[in-house]
């Protein structure tokens, strides 16, 4: 299969699951990158920011993910970003839980086919949300599990959501620590995906 075409295959086009979303969304919000990601990003759901652009993390959390991810050698371009949920919940809320569940069959297609090496779940949402329990990522925060999404079995780190050092700069270096770790863990430590070792080039 090409890479066009997995990639499309990665895409909701159409979904109506959530009725309150669906009516308030400005649109679905898939996952963006490599479609054979070695590492794939996953948060709670898209804000304002991305809703209006059609891609995840390009707010304020987008850029202090952006600038973790070079300060590991990494461009956004090598990894894949996405959310458990992918339409906006209004007013900034949390997404509830029957919008998680109907939206986690899109998250285990996306994860089966791109079969990572890892996945970081940034923030509590996601974190609880693919490990089935409650979690205290601020003690979690760089802890590595075994995750089941469908029939998927996956590596899953549990990472501070990048929001969290805007609010308390404390945290900021545990997030890049983890980001490291992250890239360490997915074999991407040494610049092989071609993100900061290509800048030599220009
Ligand atoms: N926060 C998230 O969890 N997801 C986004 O896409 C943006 C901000």
């Amino acid at each position: 299969m090409s890479e066009q075409s997995l990639d499309a295959d990665l895409c909701v086009t159409d979904c109506e699951r959530c009725p309150a979303l669906a009516a308030s969304r400005s649109r679905i919000v898939n996952g963006v990158g490599p479609a054979d990601a070695d590492l794939v990003f996953v948060g709670e759901a898209p804000g304002a920011n991305e809703d209006s652009e059609g891609e995840p993390f390009v707010g304020r959390s987008g850029t202090v993910l952006d600038d973790a991810l070079r300060d590991a050698g990494l461009a956004r371009a090598d990894v894949r970003i996405t959310n458990c949920v992918r339409c906006r919940p209004p007013d900034n809320r949390d997404p509830k839980a029957d919008e998680l569940a109907n939206c986690r069959g899109y998250l285990a297609e996306e994860l089966a086919r791109v079969d990572p090496e890892l996945v970081v779940t940034l923030g509590k949402v996601p974190s609880q949300h693919l490990l089935d329990r409650s979690v205290a990522v601020t003690t979690e925060n760089g802890e590595l599990f075994d995750a089941r999404v469908g029939d998927t079995s996956v590596r899953l780190l549990v990472c501070l959501h990048p929001a969290a050092t805007l609010y308390d700069r404390s945290q900021a270096d545990a997030f890049e620590e983890t980001i490291g770790r992250a890239a360490e863990l997915a074999g991407l430590a040494d610049g092989s995906a071609g993100g900061q070792s290509s800048l030599g080039d220009y």
